[in-house]
């Protein structure tokens, strides 16, 4: 029988580039999709590259019909809540108008599953903690409303239309390949991990920390890092349950478990040797003190591990990946 096929969005981005390699590695013929062109690390791991935005319908349908897709994981999408605050409409234009387009030319190409990337973005301010899927959802920036508005759509086409679902919200996703190929490498970037590493191996600016007097154990915002690697591992868990007749649902993707800021930043000098060059910054509107996942809906549903999401191993892979590149 020949191996499942599945058409990767956003598949040269920070976590498209990861579930590429995952799932290659599982044995699974791995499509991509992205308007950047694919890093020579990733397309290794890629049967074909489509080139292009996901509201190329023509090119979407060419693609899918070609090679005989019909398992999609949608990564694709512009996940700035700073640059989403000051460009409501273009967020809006491109993850929930450009995704529906993307989805409308697969439902047309015998779609069988979808799973989506959505995002803890989508609860708002957390009303409890940790926060589980049945949490109300009333996002708090024009980011975790697109998110939102894109489930909704997926929710209902399935219903019409008859295929699997997947809404996998993550928390903070950190980490990098533990085999150093692949790491995350925005620009402008905005995640901790990855900010503070690059100030500790001088390769970026002192790290700005935004608030130290929440209600914390040390006063900095307490944050659900979830390691790229255990996200990967969770969307093959589900992509294999849905194949065999599992109808999909939508799931948290975190540890668990907090770390603050500080912890963080004292995780990585521990590593290091060295002192994180950091400033206390304001608080930043809308960031809510804490911010953690219950994971076990994913854990009892999925048979979903962690292997990777200690801070430890988290801090480990992202140094790594900033020493090689
Ligand atoms: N990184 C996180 O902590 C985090 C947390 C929660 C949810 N998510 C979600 O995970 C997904 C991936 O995030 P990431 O950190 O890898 O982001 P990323 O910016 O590294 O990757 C996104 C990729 O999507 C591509 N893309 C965006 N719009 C496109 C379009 N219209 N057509 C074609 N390609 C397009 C970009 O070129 C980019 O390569 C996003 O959907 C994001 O909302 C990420």
């Amino acid at each position: 029988m020949e191996a499942t096929s599945v058409f990767i969005s956003g598949s040269s981005g920070y976590i498209g580039s990861h579930f590429t390699k995952f799932f290659a590695k599982k044995g699974l013929r791995v499509f991509g999709l992205d308007r950047v062109a694919s890093p020579p690390a990733v397309q290794s791991y890629l049967q074909d590259f489509l080139h292009t935005d996901l509201k190329n319908e023509t090119l979407v349908k060419t693609f899918v019909k070609k090679h005989g897709i019909h398992h999609v994981i949608h990564c694709a999408a512009l996940c700035l809540v700073g640059e989403s605050v000051e460009k409501p409409d273009l967020y809006e234009e491109n993850n929930v108008k450009s995704s529906d387009i993307f989805l409308r030319a697969l439902l047309s190409c015998g779609l069988q599953s979808f799973i989506f990337s959505s995002t803890a973005a989508t609860y708002g301010e957390p009303k409890f903690s940790p926060i589980t899927e049945d949490h109300p959802q009333n996002p708090i920036n024009p980011y975790g409303q697109t998110k939102l508005d894109f489930e909704k759509i997926l929710i209902q086409s399935s219903q019409e239309n008859g295929f699997s679902w997947g809404i996998m919200r993550y928390f903070n996703a950190a980490g990098a390949d533990p085999e150093g190929e692949l790491g995350e490498n925005h620009d402008p970037e905005t995640h901790l991990i990855p900010n503070a590493c690059k100030a500790v191996l001088e390769m970026g600016p002192t790290l700005k920390i935004f608030g130290n007097d929440y209600q914390t154990r040390d006063g900095t915002c307490e944050r659900d890092y979830i390691h790229v690697m255990d996200l990967a591992d969770a969307h093959y868990r589900l992509l294999t349950s849905i194949q065999k007749g599992k109808q999909g649902g939508a799931y948290n993707l975190g540890l668990g478990v907090g770390y603050t800021v500080n912890e963080v930043v004292q995780e990585i000098e521990r590593q290091t040797d060295k002192v994180v060059p950091k400033v206390y910054a304001d608080r930043r509107p809308g960031d809510p003190s804490k911010l953690v996942a219950s994971n076990a809906k994913a854990k009892n549903e999925l048979g979903w591990t962690l292997n990777y999401s200690d801070l430890p191993t988290l801090v480990k892979t992202t140094l790594s990946w900033f020493k090689f590149i």
